[in-house]
């Protein structure tokens, strides 16, 4: 008999059905054989008294990428992804970012070669298009979808690179076309550019009134546009960063209209709130992202709708910028909060903070858990049963966490090229302290193992996620106006 590469023995396996004690056992990268009292193998990890989880799937993160508003990110795909691994996260998927004038396949094919000098955890990437040119259209964008690239990435607002109503139907006809998920930064972009302006002109600068500038209606109305095409289309979207209480009953409610809408939050709308913006000078930029963080109030909303599935994933969107002239501080120590970066880092406290609110503190279970940050992302974007998953045949990307190691997080405690971590000063419970991808240890005694480039690109099938609902009527429907024939 084959012996096993190696052999994961008494630790308590979670995935989205329940909680087991078992042994699993992985050969070739792969997990070959899941039970008790398995041989040892020739290496084995002794994991009794801790948390065998899949490794997280972090769905939304900025990587090596120029932002919306011209400004590039921190991070590298060695520094972004180390952190992920450092977080118990085996699988990003970022963007490859189209700016006006790219020619899509080729941003693609750049990507594609920095991720695979630096990464070390795997990777996928959303198809970002600011600008729709027939031969995007016609040609790079489903060459591309049916290469395995399977999700795009839309802007409503940014000026640099959000489409127009019109835009965004003709990217979401290709989608529907070639089977591909579209993905929304949806804010109302007039809402905002008003009120910023109005804001700045009169005085009122400082970070705190980023949060002012966008309105919690920013939200809300884009939302229900956005639905309103998906709906026209019988095309899947997924929201991204729902940030309101309001947003989220939205989806909820196009979700029971049977319009195929998925939604995801990130950490900083369930743990931080307009007042963490609110500091002395420019300190207040480290907390500003798009949308902003809320109030107490949507934090509660949004834990239920993710509890009762209205939103499916939590990501992190890490957007990185150093707290200096190179990131958050570009436009200098004058800036008002128009010129200011938007995002913060999270890659590697998504789960952890998830871990510790959800599990130790006891809001939700060790299974949702997993399935908001590992098995639901997976499955949406495709990548599921190889990642997302404890199974016989998933890649054997798993997290070994202890589930009573408290953790205070500090500014300079992370591995990512940030310099200041937003939710400093917390104490967690609960940390990964083992992480394999694909069979290999990649993190171990607080030390990374893993050699930049060797994390691998994860092309994708088309989900169910992906496809239509089959609402669309064949004919011309005279209720909706539309019908498949017009497609
Ligand atoms: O503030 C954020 N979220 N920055 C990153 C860019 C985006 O909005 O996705
Ligand atoms: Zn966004
Ligand atoms: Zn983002």
């Amino acid at each position: 008999m084959t012996e096993f590469d190696l052999v994961i023995k008494g630790g308590s396996v979670a995935t989205t059905d329940g909680v087991t004690s078992m042994d699993i056992a992985v050969h070739g990268g792969v997990i070959t054989a899941l039970g008790q009292n398995l041989p040892r193998g020739l290496r084995t990890i002794e994991a009794a008294g801790k948390l065998v989880l899949p490794g997280g799937v972090d769905a939304h993160c900025h990587i090596q990428q120029l932002s919306g508003g011209g400004l590039m990110n921190a991070d590298t795909f060695e520094t972004a992804t180390r952190s992920a691994a450092f977080g118990g996260t085996t699988t990003v998927i970022s963007f490859a970012a189209q700016h006006r004038g790219d020619r899509l396949q080729d941003v693609v094919e750049n990507y594609s070669r920095v991720a695979a000098a630096g990464a070390v955890t795997d990777y996928a990437f959303h198809l970002w298009i600011s600008d729709p040119t027939p031969e995007a259209l016609e040609h790079d964008l489903p060459r591309l979808i049916e290469s395995g690239h399977r999700s795009i990435k839309i802007f409503m607002t940014y000026d640099r690179v959000r489409l127009l109503d019109e835009q965004m139907l003709d990217v979401m006809m290709v989608a529907r076309k070639y089977g591909a998920l579209v993905c929304a930064h949806a804010e109302n972009h007039g809402m905002i550019k008003w009120m910023a302006d109005r804001l700045v002109s009169r005085g009122y600068i400082e970070p705190k009134y980023h949060g002012v500038s966008h309105p919690r209606v920013c939200e809300i109305e884009a939302f229900e546009r956005l639905i309103r095409f998906s709906q026209l289309l019988d095309q899947p979207i997924m929201l991204f960063h729902v940030s309101t209480a309001e947003g989220a009953a939205v989806i909820r409610r196009a979700r029971g209209e049977g319009i195929k809408v998925f939604a995801e939050t990130c950490p900083q709308y369930l743990f931080l709130t307009a007042q963490d913006l609110d500091r002395p000078g420019l300190e207040g930029a480290k907390w500003m992202c798009s949308p902003p963080p809320r109030s107490t109030a949507d934090q509660e909303a949004l834990w239920r709708a993710l509890e009762l599935g209205d939103l499916q994933v939590v990501s992190s969107d890490h957007a990185p910028y150093r707290f200096d002239s190179s990131g958050k501080l570009a436009a200098g120590p004058e800036a008002d909060f128009k010129q200011i970066a938007n995002g913060l880092p999270g890659l590697e406290t998504r789960l952890p903070l998830l871990f510790d609110a959800m599990v130790s503190q006891g809001r939700s279970s060790l299974e949702k858990f997993v399935e908001l940050t590992a098995t639901a992302p997976a499955k949406i974007y495709g990548l599921h049963p190889r990642k997302g998953a404890i199974a016989i045949g998933a890649d054997a990307d798993i997290a070994i966490w202890n589930p009573d190691r408290e953790v205070t997080l500090t500014d300079d405690g992370l591995h990512d090229n940030v310099g200041y971590n937003p939710f400093a000063g917390r104490t967690l419970r609960g940390w990964p302290e083992t992480v394999l991808r694909r069979g290999d240890i990649i993190i171990a005694d607080g030390k990374l193992q893993a050699a930049p480039g060797s994390g691998q690109l994860q092309l994708r099938g088309c989900a169910a996620s992906m496809r239509p609902a089959g609402k669309l009527s064949p004919e011309f429907d005279p209720a909706t106006n539309f019908g498949a024939q017009l497609l």
